[in-house]
């Protein structure tokens, strides 16, 4: 396999964006990576998005893309893994490249949640039909119980869970491009409005529109594109059982667990060498569950993790710095991707206000559902 680097970021803002439709998201996205690079053709395009067909009534949307982009006759495929289809978008790009077939592929994500549909309902047909979503469970109710079955086990307090929150807001606060960029105290998140006990408001990432485009290419072509390439070390990838209640330990999530142990195991890293991460706290017990499954805190101490500041910037690990899905919100296609755009900008030295000093190794973690698909990648500036 050749190495392979990333060479050019786009990315909207993320929000409820009512002057923007899914098309000219995606557009905007893959031009401004284009731009970035400076490159005006390509091999191909891999789109991660979930549900356009339900969310806007649009299915189809390779050629779509490809026409609106200019470029008819680019092949495009469209990925689906519910909310983990952005992270998949890029593995499936990864492997285009490394393997020789392509040199310039794009791997990007789009969602367009706010036009009217029914998001909770649309978001739940990514849950176990037959188990789950027919008995009327949806994403918040699946969390809360995965939150539960944590605080049953490890002791896990409703602080510890309030104090991912109060961490994503205040790094969200210094990302332009967040959806809420307002900071918010622990007695606030303990006091907005029940979703999903023990689950409230400000716990849970929001319904949001938006997209976000890498370019890649072979990493010894890219000095061509950029003079901060950022090597891709790792691609894994992992399913569980989709119905948490066939899963072994509920608050264990075992598909993270397993992505992370094939992406350390091909980069020859472990936990202890990465600098920074974006993982997905679609709400803030998973990235409890997460940061425990990734081996960056002991199983049952992901909640101190937060608490203590260790997970902060400035702390020994710096997990999402973006202000992750909670403050910079959550277009469940193009997640994957942002979280990529967040530690290449990292790594390359350019991330502002939000930057981890020295960052040299990052990591991302995309999650499907409740944890029934995830795909981890680690990268390395060059
Ligand atoms: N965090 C912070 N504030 C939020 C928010 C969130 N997640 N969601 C909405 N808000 C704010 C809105 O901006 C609005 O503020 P305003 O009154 O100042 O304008 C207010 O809360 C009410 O917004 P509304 O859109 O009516 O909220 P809602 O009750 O319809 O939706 C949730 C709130 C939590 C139910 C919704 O955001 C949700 O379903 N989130 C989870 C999405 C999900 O499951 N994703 C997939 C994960 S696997």
């Amino acid at each position: 396999m050749r190495d392979v680097a990333v060479v050019g970021l786009g990315m909207t803002p993320f929000g409820e964006l009512w002057q923007h439709s899914l098309r000219s998201l995606s557009v905007e996205a893959a031009l401004e990576a284009m731009r970035d690079a400076g490159a005006d053709m390509l091999d191909g395009v891999y789109l991660g998005n979930m549900a356009g067909g339900q969310f806007v009534g649009q299915e189809h949307l390779g050629p779509l893309l490809a026409d609106h982009l200019g470029m008819r006759g680019v092949p495009v495929t469209r990925v689906e893994s519910a909310c983990a289809s952005g992270g998949v978008a890029l593995r499936s790009a990864f492997f285009e490249v490394a393997s020789g077939a392509s040199d310039l592929v794009l791997a990007m994500g789009v969602e367009k949640m706010n036009d009217g549909a029914d998001a909770t309902n649309v978001l739940a047909t990514a849950a176990d039909q037959e188990t789950e979503a027919y008995h009327g469970i949806t994403f918040p109710g699946l969390y809360a119980m995965i939150a539960r079955a944590h605080m049953a086990e490890h002791g896990t307090t409703l602080e510890d869970l309030a104090a991912v929150s109060v961490k994503n807001h205040r790094h969200g606060a210094r990302n332009p491009k967040a959806q809420f960029r307002q900071e918010v105290t622990l007695e606030q998140v303990m006091a907005s409005s029940l979703v999903a006990d023990p689950l409230r408001l400000l716990h849970c990432s929001p319904v949001s529109d938006g997209a976000a485009a890498v370019l890649l290419c072979p990493l010894d072509r890219a000095k061509e594109f950029t003079d901060r390439p950022v090597k891709i070390r790792a691609s894994g990838m992992a399913t569980s059982s989709m119905a948490l209640a066939e899963r072994r330990d509920p608050a264990f999530l075992d598909a993270v667990s397993l992505s992370g142990s094939r992406a350390y195991h091909m980069a020859g890293l472990g936990p202890a060498d990465i600098d920074v991460a974006e993982v997905h706290d679609c709400f803030s017990i998973a990235e409890i569950c997460v940061i425990e499954a990734l081996c960056f805190a002991e199983q049952g101490k992901g909640g101190a993790a937060a608490r203590t500041g260790e997970t902060a910037l400035g702390g020994r690990l710096p997990v999402n710095p973006s202000g992750g899905l909670k403050s910079k919100g959550h277009p469940v296609g193009a997640t994957g991707i942002a979280q990529v755009i967040e530690i290449v900008e990292q790594l390359r030295g350019e991330a502002g206000e939000r930057q981890v000093q020295d960052a040299r190794i990052g990591l991302t973690q995309n999650m499907g559902g409740s944890g029934g698909s995830s795909v981890v990648h680690i990268f390395e500036r060059v």
